[in-house]
């Protein structure tokens, strides 16, 4: 790869990357964080060539709007999104997402009783507690599309 990669750190709605300069891009779990997704789609889809291929991997839904979910994944509709940034062959596949409420909650009172010491693993564990009650509400998404 020397010579041939480079790594850039940006923000979603303003990569810093030239307009139709790449032929693939991949987004594990993270335009779903952008403040605004319609703007981080139409910047995704800009700086990629014509025919040039994006992957996004995220979060759907089970029943749309539902309020007991993190208000960002409430209304997640990627199809949608991509379609209205000019993407074509949008396609979309999903399955779900997490445990049940049940091995969820056993898993909070069992394995992560103990508060973590190191910062990393406590952030995880923080974040599992937090996530993973409403993990049965969600579809695990990965959705293609072209650059038109
Ligand atoms: C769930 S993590 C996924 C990281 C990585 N793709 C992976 O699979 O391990 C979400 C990532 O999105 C990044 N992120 C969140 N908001 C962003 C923004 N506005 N612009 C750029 N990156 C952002 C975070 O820094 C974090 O690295």
């Amino acid at each position: 790869m020397a010579g041939r990669a480079h790594f850039v750190v940006n923000d979603l709605t303003s990569t810093g990357l030239r307009d139709t300069s790449v032929s693939a891009a991949v987004s594990i779990d993270a335009l779903q964080y952008a403040d605004h997704r319609a703007p981080a789609a139409d910047g995704t889809r800009r700086i990629l060539r014509r025919g040039g291929r994006l992957v996004v991997t995220g979060w759907h839904p089970l029943s749309f709007g539902d309020s007991r979910l993190p208000e960002r994944h409430r209304h997640t509709d990627w199809p949608t999104v991509l379609s209205a940034a000019n993407f074509t062959a949008v396609e979309c596949q999903a399955r779900p997402a997490g445990p049940t409420p049940t091995s969820a909650s056993t898993a909070s009172r069992s394995s992560w009783a103990t508060r973590a010491r190191n910062a990393a693993l406590a952030g995880l564990q923080s974040e599992a507690l937090w996530r993973l009650p409403t993990a049965h509400l969600l579809s695990r998404i990965a959705a293609t599309a072209i650059a038109s």
